[in-house]
């Protein structure tokens, strides 16, 4: 039994065990010869909106055998104030795992600790590991070996997925930068825990020269929508489009974890141009999720 609550504390055997099982669950879709959570309940508890990884863990969970349970943390007693380790302790021992989305990662923490069935990280205000392995496994499905390659983020760079991508440049070998506006640059000491090669610059055009991929995510993440007007200014040039793509390496993927929000980090050209590579990372999380919870029940 195992937890998937970071990509900081995911060793790197373990996300090269994900990414191959990945592959594994891709190619074997509709035919799965075991199913590894047969006879098992999960509870998805989400105290966030979500479309791709509510569905996807739904659907996952369904096709490896066993039966999700979407539960909305309004409408269960966490949002009445009952405490994480009370409703992790009552879901523990009814459930036999758990997929929980929700703000503070000491919370996700928490849960796993006290309910003792496998835990799975949704999304938090500082990782979003499950994110992180299927844009992994898309590059690796379309330019082979992430190792070597430079992958630049653009926009917040001091968000919950900018923060798995720089726990994963060090277990991977590749080289992240991260293009924002100082405010908007992950801490020093979440690099140096990090230990990888990251490279923050307000330079966008040269974090974007010959990069490998260029990735971004919403300017506004959940939770933070009382700065939205500060953050549309301040992250106003910091765009994948049509001018950006060109400082790229030819073939160089443009890659956004969804939602989409055009006119702001992408432009509507960008993005239709590369909506294949952008529905192909949404699919993946199915099959790279399926993964995760077959290595964390196994
Ligand atoms: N990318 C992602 O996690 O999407 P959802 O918020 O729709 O789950
Ligand atoms: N950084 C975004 C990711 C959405 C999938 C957020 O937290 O809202």
């Amino acid at each position: 039994m195992k937890d998937l609550l970071s990509i900081e504390h995911l060793a790197r055997t373990d996300i090269r065990k994900i990414l191959s099982e990945a592959a594994a669950m891709k190619r074997a879709r509709g035919r799965h010869r075991t199913k590894p959570l047969a006879g098992q309940s999960w509870a998805l508890i989400f105290s966030k909106s979500s479309t791709r990884t509510r569905v996807s863990f739904e659907v996952g969970i369904h096709e490896l055998g066993g039966r999700p349970m979407f539960l909305s943390a309004a409408d269960i007693q966490l949002g009445r104030g009952e405490p994480i380790k009370d409703t992790a302790r009552v879901l523990g021992r009814m459930v036999h795992g758990a997929v929980f989305r929700t703000f503070a990662q000491a919370d996700v923490e928490e849960f796993a600790r006290y309910a003792s069935i496998p835990t799975i990280n949704a999304l938090t205000d500082e990782e979003h590991p499950c994110q992180i392995l299927a844009d992994i496994f898309t590059i690796e499905e379309k330019l082979g070996s992430i190792s070597g390659k430079v992958v630049t983020f653009i926009g917040d760079g001091a968000c919950n997925v900018a923060n798995s991508w720089i726990f994963a440049a060090a277990k991977l070998g590749f080289e992240l930068r991260i293009a924002a506006p100082r405010p908007f640059q992950p801490p020093a000491s979440l690099l140096q825990r990090a230990a990888g090669k990251v490279i923050c610059t307000e330079d966008l055009r040269a974090a974007a020269r010959g990069a490998d991929v260029l990735y971004t995510d919403v300017w506004v993440s959940m939770g933070k929508e009382a700065e939205s007007a500060r953050r549309a200014k301040a992250l106003a040039k910091y765009q994948i489009n049509t001018a950006l793509v060109k400082l790229a390496r030819p073939g160089a993927l443009v890659m956004h974890c969804l939602p989409a929000y055009r006119g702001k980090e992408i432009d509507e050209v960008t993005f239709e141009a590369n909506a294949q590579t952008i529905f192909d990372q949404a699919e993946n999380r199915l099959h790279a999720q399926k993964a995760i919870l077959q290595w964390a029940v196994g």
